[in-house]
């Protein structure tokens, strides 16, 4: 079977391990976790990065940061995984969905503003699969009408966007470090910021609204809770693995870059499929490879047909607004288009040329027969 994703682990990851559970610190916010901060600091251009046991709660803890409270309206980008809509209702606020651009899936920043209102408190938008998103207009509709930004850039590390990285343009962002990103640790997250107020909110409301234990442990003193925190902390043993995952990124981008480009050569010439959209000035860091299939193409009949061949592959991510938990009355026919004629491909570090063209010959092959009928 040829996967869809594979993390790339070798002996630097193992020998990390290792040192961690030699060091006798193994729980969250140890010293891991501050190696970690530091080189995210620098990868993204920040001031703060706190490590997190996934995405999803640091954009819980990033809406609560900048203020988001039961009543707001966050405007979000609808295609998208569940986790960005969902952390703007455990605010208790209301995700209101903006519909996407077809060719670079990200928010369309041109409808935006239609659904601005007095209610509305802050943009948070996706960088999706790994593209960072139109931030100028973004934050320049943003600038004009006093909303925060926060960025959902759980599939973006490293990339950027007229040469400034993801994560470094809103007032807040979160990564993630799933087992699907392109540097993981299995789960894992962490939050960047330049605003130092967000940093320690974010901080205490992953450890329980009180100093970790790694901070407090050269002094007798007992912490009282002062917020209503959460337990959102990453071990230090996840931590040493997303670092030594960081350290080999740039060849892990570029390796996922070349494969990329080899299946537009190898599909571009097909009229049912459109390739992946790369936005100019953008570096794009293909945490996934999703093509848009022509209406005609039956997606979900293709990816049986595909399997069938040995090449597992997914639907591209989801249309949120028709998702019964949101109760939403947004229209977004672009995402919902996407949401049933995208495609994810294989794309890992050590897939093969000749896997890759495995993949697109067999593609080509099932499109063509169900153009055919035969
Ligand atoms: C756009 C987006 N946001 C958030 C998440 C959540 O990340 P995590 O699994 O680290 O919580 C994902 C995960 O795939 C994602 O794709």
């Amino acid at each position: 079977m040829i996967h869809l994703s594979k993390p790339y682990f070798d002996k630097r990851e193992i020998k990390a391990v290792e040192e961690t559970l030699d060091s006798g610190w193994v729980a969250g916010q140890g010293p891991k976790g501050i190696e970690l901060s530091e080189q995210v600091k620098s990868l993204t251009e920040t001031k703060y990065a706190i490590p997190l046991n996934n995405c999803t709660a640091g954009l819980h803890l990033s809406l609560l940061a900048v203020g988001i409270k039961p009543g707001d309206e966050v405007l979000v980008s609808d295609y998208t995984f569940p986790a960005t809509g969902h952390a703007i209702m455990y605010c208790g606020a209301t995700p209101i969905f903006v519909d996407v651009n077809i060719k670079s899936y990200n928010m369309d920043p041109t409808l935006i503003g239609e659904k601005i209102n007095k209610n509305t408190k802050a943009i948070l938008v996706v960088h999706v699969f790994g593209q960072v998103a139109d931030m100028g207009l973004i934050l320049n509709i943003a600038t004009k009408h006093n909303l925060k930004v926060i960025e959902d850039a759980a599939c973006a590390m490293g990339a950027k966007y007229n040469g400034k990285p993801a994560g470094s343009f809103g007032d807040i962002a979160s990564f993630s470090f799933h087992a699907r990103k392109n540097a993981t640790c299995g789960e894992g997250g962490i939050v960047v910021t330049n605003n130092e107020c967000y940093a320690d909110i974010v901080s205490s409301l992953s450890c329980f609204g009180i100093d970790s234990a790694f901070k407090r442990q050269n002094e007798f003193a007992i912490p009282s809770f002062t917020a209503l925190g959460y337990n959102y902390k990453l071990s230090d043993i996840n931590a040493s693995i997303a670092y030594e995952q960081l350290k080999k990124y740039p060849n892990t981008v570029e390796r996922k870059r070349t494969i990329a480009a080899l299946y537009n050569n190898l599909l571009q010439n097909n009229e049912f499929i459109s390739i992946p959209y790369e936005a100019p000035n953008n570096y794009h860091i293909y945490q996934t490879y999703a093509i848009t299939l022509d209406k005609r193409i039956n997606r979900d009949k293709l990816i049986l047909s595909l399997k069938s061949e040995g090449i597992q592959t997914q639907i591209g991510t989801y249309a949120s607004h028709i998702q019964p938990v949101y109760n939403s009355k947004d229209k977004c026919p672009n995402s919902l288009f996407l949401f049933r004629q995208s495609l994810a491909l294989p794309l890992y570090y050590e897939l093969s040329e000749e896997q890759c063209c495995y993949v697109a010959e067999k593609l080509n092959y099932h499109i063509n027969k169900q153009v055919s009928g035969k």
